[in-house]
């Protein structure tokens, strides 16, 4: 079984198949999600709210990513592993370079940052230097308190707009991935189709080019809010095997995300 690449997923997008994501943050979870051809496994900054019981995902370091970055590298054979850049920890090229790197030496094969024009630079000078970047758009959730809470992104012209643009020039900084999170689906059908990098949504609708959701929300353990754009596919398969082999079929085959799950 040959090893998921940024090639891998560019092959896909061209060929128009859907791939899949997660986010692992242990080696038995990555074990499994990895067996069960998830084709990407993400150390997210989530792990403050999911694993860390904090409101939002500010208070995870570098040092928390590492170590979970580590643990997921044991469990995995086949999947490509991107560890998120916590809050403030690529605020300035110094610090971008020192975090990025450490992320990298502990088991990632790309690292992941949150924000738009800003960023440019940043994205160029990693990419330079050999680190490979996936650029994240929308509701990016370590700007909660300036959104003034975990809102919807884009729906206004202006916004929609500024969205398109700033994920051209990440693409042309040399991003090889982008996340889009929360947006209008029509609004992601157009960014996908603008972008030749691979876009992987979550609450973006069903015409990304592949889907990423929270791991403990597609297994029921999240504990009282469950987002809408999530499915917890534990309740109609009662076996994790089982929930992640749906999981991966429904958006191989396109049925996930449903209306549902999609914001207009
Ligand atoms: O931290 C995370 O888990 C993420 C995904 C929700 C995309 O950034």
């Amino acid at each position: 079984m040959s090893k998921v690449t940024s090639s891998t997923l560019l092959k896909l997008k061209q060929q128009g198949q859907k791939f899949t994501a997660l986010t692992a943050y242990d080696a038995s979870f990555a074990g499994v999600f990895d067996q069960q051809g998830v084709d990407i496994l993400l150390v997210g900054d989530s792990m403050g709210m999911v694993l860390q019981g904090h409101d939002d995902t500010l208070p995870v370091t570098v040092a928390d990513i590492a170590y979970h970055t580590r643990c997921v590298r044991r469990g995995i054979n086949r999947a490509l592993l991107i560890a998120d850049m916590p809050f403030m920890s690529y605020a300035t090229p110094e610090q971008t370079m020192v975090s990025a790197a450490e992320l990298m030496r502990n088991g990632a094969n790309m690292v992941k940052l949150e924000g738009g024009l800003w960023l440019v630079d940043t994205v160029r000078m990693l990419t330079e230097r050999g680190i490979p970047v996936c650029a994240h758009l929308g509701l990016t959730p370590q700007s909660v308190h300036l959104f003034g809470g975990f809102k919807i992104q884009g729906r206004d012209v202006n916004n929609a707009e500024r969205i398109i643009s700033e994920a051209v020039e990440l693409e042309a900084a040399g991003a090889q991935l982008l996340v889009l999170e929360c947006i209008p689906a029509a609004l992601a059908k157009q960014i996908t189709a603008t972008l030749s990098i691979p876009v992987i949504g979550i609450g973006a609708g069903k015409d990304c080019d592949g889907q990423i959701l929270v791991m403990h929300d597609v297994l029921g353990i999240s504990s009282g809010y469950i987002p809408r754009f999530s499915k917890n596919y534990i309740s109609q398969t009662g076996d994790i095997r089982a929930a992640i082999d749906a999981y991966v079929e429904e958006v191989k085959s396109g049925a996930f995300p449903a209306e549902q799950h999609t914001f207009n």
